[in-house]
C-alpha cells in the first residue's frame, strides 16, 4: 500500500445525480454526444474549434490566425481587432436588449438601481471620457478600489473601452496592499469611493487609498464615488468627485480598436512567497473564454436573472458578474453587502425579490448557511431557482447535499466549477443538461480543456490515483504572464511538469472520468508514509452532524512523521472531550485507521483569506506551536488567530 509518488485518496463518494430530462431538453448543450463531439474536436483541432467559437464575438477586424505557438508562449487570434466593452455593450444596442436590464443592483441598506444596457453604455462612455480627461491613455494602468456598486462595473468597462488595463483591489485590503499593487502595476489613476457598506458599518475606502498614496508615486489622480456620505479629505488637483466629472462628460466615446492580445486587466493573487502575483489577461482569448463558458456552464437564457455572489475584487466577479454575463446580453445581479445583514436571511430574500434563476456562490458561504440553520432559507420562496453553482474550494459531499436539498430543493443541477485566477474561466465543471453530478466532484473538462493527473516526474496516473493536476493543451483564456515578471510566470506554472501548465492542485480522476480536487499540493500531509489530502479528512468531519466547518493540517510527529490536527467549528453543541472522541472515531470509520486524527481543536472560527479560503499555512504553524511568521496580509480576521492559539491541543 505504499503511496510512492501519488496522493492516496480515501474519500469514497458514490451518489450520482443525472440531470432531469426536462432540464436537458431546454439546455444550451443537451446531450453527452454533443459534449463529447465538442470536446474531441477542441482537442484534435483547437484552431478549428476556437475559430468557430470566435463567431460569438464581434470583430472590428478579423484575425489572421487562431493560435500561434505552444504553451507557455501562445498567441490567440493574431491580427484581430476588437474591444471588450463593445462585446458587453454596443453589440446589444441595436436589438431589443437595449431596454433589457444589464445590471440589477441592491445596496446593503436596501437601495436599488437597475441599469438597462443603454444606461450602462452611456455611463461607461461618460466615464471613459473622464479617464481620458485625466490623462489616461491606451496602455496606462488604472487601479479600482471600490465597493460592490454599479460604478465598479462601469469603471471596468470604461477602462476596457479605452484599452487601459484595470487592476482591481478587493475593498478589504489595507493601505499597504494597495501601495504594493499600485507600484507593481505603476498605476496612473486610482478610482475609489468615500466608503462602502459592510454589516451596517462604513468601510473607509478613500482613507485607505490616502494611506497608500505617499508610497505610490506613479498615481497622479484619484476619482471618488460618493457612496456613504462619510467624511473624506479631498486634495485639490489630485482628488475629484466622480459625479462632478461625469456630469460634464460626453456620453459618446468610440471604443478603441485593440489587438487581440492587448492586456485587458491585471489581477493580483497571493503567492506562496508573499509577493503577490499580477496575473495578466488579454482581450480576445479572455472574452471568448468567459463568453462561452458562461453560456455552457450557467446555461444562460435570455430571460434568466443570474446572480453570482462573489466580490468583483476576485476573478469570479470579473469573469462571471461582468465580462461573461454581459457579453452574453444577460441580466446580472449585484449585491453590495454581507449575507447576514440585517439578518441571515438576506440572500434568500434577494432570491425571492428578484426571482433569481441561477445562483453561484462559494463553499465558504454554503458552510456559513449550514451553520446559520435551515430556518433562514425556509422563510423565502426559492422556487425561481433552476441552477446552482459553487467555486473557490473543494466542497465536501455533505455541504453539497445540503445545497442540493435545502437551496436547490432537489430540483436544481449543481455546477461545481474548478478554475483559477490564472485560467481566466471555468475549466472543469458539469454541464447542467448533460453531466451526472457527484457530490464533491467538479466532474469533467469543458471543451478546449485537456487535463491530466501526473506524478512529480510527469507520468500519467491511472484511475483513482491522486497526483498533480496539469493542463496539456493551451486554452484561449489562460494568463499570458505575471505582470513585470515573465520569469516567475515560467517558473511557477511551467517548470514543474514538462510541456504542461501546473495548477498547484492535487486531484484524482475516477473510473467515470470525473475529477476530484484534493486541494493545494502544498496542503498534502504525509502520515507514516501515506500522502493524504487534508481536504478529504475535512470532508469526513463535515459529515458529522455537530460539525459546521473543519480545517485539517499536519504537524511534526515523532513516530508518524506528520500527525493530523483538526480545527473544528461546531454548529451549536459544546466542544466536550466526549465529542472529541466521537469525532476521532467518526473519521476512523469514514476513512480508516490511517486517517485517525491526533488532535481535535474546537475553534469559534478558522482563519481565512479574504476570498474565503481556509489558510492552512497559518494553522500549520499553530499546530506546530510556532508563532506565525508568514504573510498575513490576505487574512480575513486577525483575532481568529489569537483565539486559536489560546485553544489547548
Ligand atoms: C481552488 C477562483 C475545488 C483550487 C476561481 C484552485 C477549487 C484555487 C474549486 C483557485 C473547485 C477553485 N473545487 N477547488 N470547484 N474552485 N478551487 O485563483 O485550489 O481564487 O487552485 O480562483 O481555488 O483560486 P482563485
Amino acid at each position: 500500500m505504499s503511496s510512492g509518488n501519488s496522493i492516496e485518496s480515501v474519500l469514497h463518494e458514490t451518489r450520482s445525480f443525472p440531470p432531469s430530462a426536462e432540464f436537458s431538453a431546454q439546455a444550451n448543450i443537451k446531450s453527452q454526444e454533443e459534449y463529447q463531439q465538442m470536446w474531441q474536436r477542441a482537442k484534435d483541432d483547437p484552431a478549428g474549434f476556437w475559430g468557430d467559437m470566435a463567431e460569438n464575438l464581434d470583430w472590428f477586424k478579423k484575425y489572421d490566425s487562431v493560435l500561434e505557438g505552444d504553451m507557455p508562449e501562445t498567441k490567440w487570434f493574431s491580427g484581430g481587432k476588437l474591444n471588450a466593452s463593445y462585446q458587453c455593450l454596443d453589440r446589444h444596442l441595436d436589438s431589443w436588449r437595449k431596454n433589457k436590464a444589464a445590471i440589477i443592483w441592491e445596496g446593503e441598506p436596501g437601495d436599488v438601481r437597475v441599469l438597462r444596457y443603454q444606461d450602462l453604455y452611456r455611463e461607461v462612455c461618460k466615464f471613459a471620457n473622464v479617464l481620458k480627461s485625466l490623462g489616461v491613455e491606451t496602455g496606462d494602468r488604472v487601479t479600482l478600489y471600490m465597493p460592490m456598486i454599479p460604478e465598479l462595473a462601469i469603471a471596468m468597462l470604461a477602462c476596457a473601452r479605452i484599452g487601459a488595463p484595470h487592476s482591481i483591489i478587493f475593498g478589504g485590503f489595507s493601505s499597504e496592499a494597495i501601495a504594493d499593487r499600485n507600484n507593481d502595476a505603476q498605476a496612473k489613476v486610482v478610482v475609489t469611493a468615500d466608503g462602502g457598506w459592510r454589516r451596517g458599518k462604513v468601510v473607509p475606502l478613500k482613507a485607505n487609498v490616502d494611506g497608500s498614496l505617499d508610497k505610490s508615486p506613479s498615481v497622479q489622480k484619484v476619482v471618488v464615488v460618493r457612496r456613504t456620505g462619510c467624511d473624506v479629505d479631498m486634495v485639490p488637483d489630485r482628488d475629484y468627485w466622480w459625479h462632478d466629472l461625469a456630469e460634464k462628460a460626453s456620453p459618446d466615446c468610440d471604443p478603441v480598436e485593440l489587438d487581440s492580445e492587448h492586456p485587458l486587466y491585471i489581477l493580483y493573487t497571493s503567492g506562496s512567497t508573499g509577493k503577490p502575483k499580477g496575473v495578466l489577461h488579454t482581450t480576445a482569448g479572455y472574452m471568448l473564454g468567459t463568453t462561452m463558458t458562461s453560456k455552457w456552464v450557467f446555461d444562460l437564457k435570455e430571460d434568466d436573472t443570474y446572480w453570482c455572489t462573489a466580490d468583483i475584487g476576485w476573478v469570479t466577479g470579473h469573469s462571471y458578474i461582468v465580462y461573461g454575463p454581459l457579453s452574453n446580453g444577460a441580466t446580472t445581479l449585484m449585491y453590495e453587502g454581507a449575507p447576514n445583514w440585517p439578518d441571515e436571511g438576506r440572500f434568500w430574500e434577494i432570491v425571492e425579490k428578484y426571482q433569481v434563476n441561477i445562483f453561484y456562490t462559494a463553499p465558504t458561504a454554503i458552510r456559513a448557511f449550514i451553520k446559520w440553520g435551515d430556518d433562514w432559507p425556509a422563510k423565502s420562496d426559492l422556487s425561481s431557482l433552476r441552477l446552482l453553482g459553487t467555486v473557490g474550494e473543494p466542497i465536501s459531499p455533505d455541504a453539497w447535499m445540503w445545497y442540493h436539498k435545502t437551496i436547490g430543493q432537489e430540483r436544481c443541477p449543481i455546477v461545481d466549477t474548478w478554475w483559477q485566477t490564472e485560467t481566466g474561466g471555468i475549466m472543469l465543471s458539469p454541464l447542467p443538461g448533460v453531466t451526472a453530478t457527484k457530490p464533491g466532484s467538479c466532474t469533467t473538462p469543458l471543451p478546449g480543456v485537456v487535463p491530466d493527473i501526473v506524478t512529480e516526474e510527469g507520468e500519467s496516473l491511472g484511475d483513482n490515483q491522486g497526483g498533480l493536476l496539469v493542463m496539456k493543451q493551451p486554452w484561449p483564456h489562460m494568463l499570458r504572464t505575471l505582470y513585470g515578471d515573465h520569469d516567475r510566470f515560467l517558473d511557477v506554472y511551467f517548470s514543474k511538469i514538462d510541456g504542461c501548465y501546473f495548477a498547484g492542485d492535487g486531484a484524482r480522476r475516477d473510473e467515470d472520468g470525473c475529477y476530484w480536487i484534493m486541494g493545494r499540493v502544498d496542503d498534502v500531509i504525509n502520515v507514516a508514509g501515506h500522502r493524504l489530502s487534508t481536504m478529504e479528512v475535512e470532508s469526513a468531519l463535515g459529515a458529522h452532524s455537530a460539525v459546521a466547518e473543519a480545517a485539517v493540517v499536519g504537524f511534526p510527529h515523532e513516530i508518524k512523521g506528520e500527525g493530523i490536527c483538526c480545527f473544528v467549528t461546531l454548529k451549536t453543541a459544546d466542544g466536550t472531550d466526549e465529542l472529541k472522541k466521537e469525532l476521532i472515531a467518526h473519521v476512523r470509520t469514514q476513512i480508516g485507521a490511517i486517517a485517525t486524527p491526533d488532535q481535535i481543536r474546537f475553534a469559534a472560527a478558522v482563519p481565512k483569506t479574504r476570498s474565503g479560503k481556509i489558510m492552512r499555512r497559518l494553522l500549520r504553524d499553530i499546530a506546530a506551536g510556532k508563532e506565525s511568521v508568514g504573510d498575513t496580509t490576505t487574512l480575513e480576521d486577525y483575532s481568529v488567530l489569537a483565539s486559536l492559539r489560546a485553544e489547548d491541543g
